[in-house]
């Protein structure tokens, strides 16, 4: 038969509670769920990894065309490598950051074209089946950036302006897909947030919360 795994995806701007310790929470449900394989993007199999280290870690910029091709061709060697095969498999795929990164970051933020966005999200060969977007204010993020106080990738370091326009991205692809989509305010306490994201997806898959 065709896919019969579900993909789940967490995108989240700047400042949210990181998404891998949401994903690990999650993960402690796996027991109760089919086998579930948790990735990241950019990332998530062994060539896009290589990708990342590109995309986040050269000291200068790409032209917006060019950075929105790089997330592209990372996310399509991560489909075809884990994300399809797992999902043939059955597994539940539960992936920190997918394609409405891009529309948030590249498109949102730094001006992409998002007619060249639609084309390529439709090359992708996969649609997420749900997508917890979380959501921060401005103010804590801005706290908890300045908390953190790990080395910024190329993305931390474009200022605030930047990332109040990818937070509105996200709100905006939120409120356009809300089949999909479900806003969750992550101002809030890490424990809080994990575990409204479990009642969450076990509400929309009638699992046992
Ligand atoms: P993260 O691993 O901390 O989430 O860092 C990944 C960074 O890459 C984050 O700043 C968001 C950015 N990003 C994009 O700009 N576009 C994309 O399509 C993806 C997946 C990530």
């Amino acid at each position: 038969g065709g896919v019969t795994g579900r993909l789940i995806t967490f995108e989240v701007g700047e400042g949210a509670v990181k998404s891998t310790q949401l994903l690990r929470r999650a993960d402690a449900l796996g027991a109760r769920w089919v086998a579930v394989v948790s990735t990241r993007e950019p990332g998530g199999a062994p060539g896009a990894e290589f990708l990342r280290g590109v995309i986040l870690g050269g000291e200068h910029g790409f032209a917006p065309l060019t950075e929105m091709l790089l997330h592209f061709a990372a996310r399509a060697e991560h489909v075809e490598r884990t994300i399809g095969p797992a999902l043939r498999a059955g597994s539940w795929v539960l992936c920190d950051r997918f394609y409405d990164s891009t529309e948030a970051y590249q498109v949102h933020g730094q001006g992409a074209d998002a007619a060249a966005f639609s084309v390529l999200k439709g090359l992708v060969g996969v649609r997420p089946d749900l997508t917890l977007v979380l959501d921060v204010s401005e103010r804590v993020a801005a706290a908890r950036e300045k908390a953190r106080g790990r080395a910024p990738d190329r993305y931390d370091r474009l200022g605030l302006g930047f990332h109040a326009r990818v937070a509105e991205g996200f709100r905006r692809i939120a409120a356009s897909e809300p089949a999909r989509c479900v806003l969750v305010d992550a101002d809030r306490d890490e424990v809080v947030v994990a575990s409204e994201i479990l009642q969450i997806v076990c509400e929309r898959y009638d699992l046992p919360v």
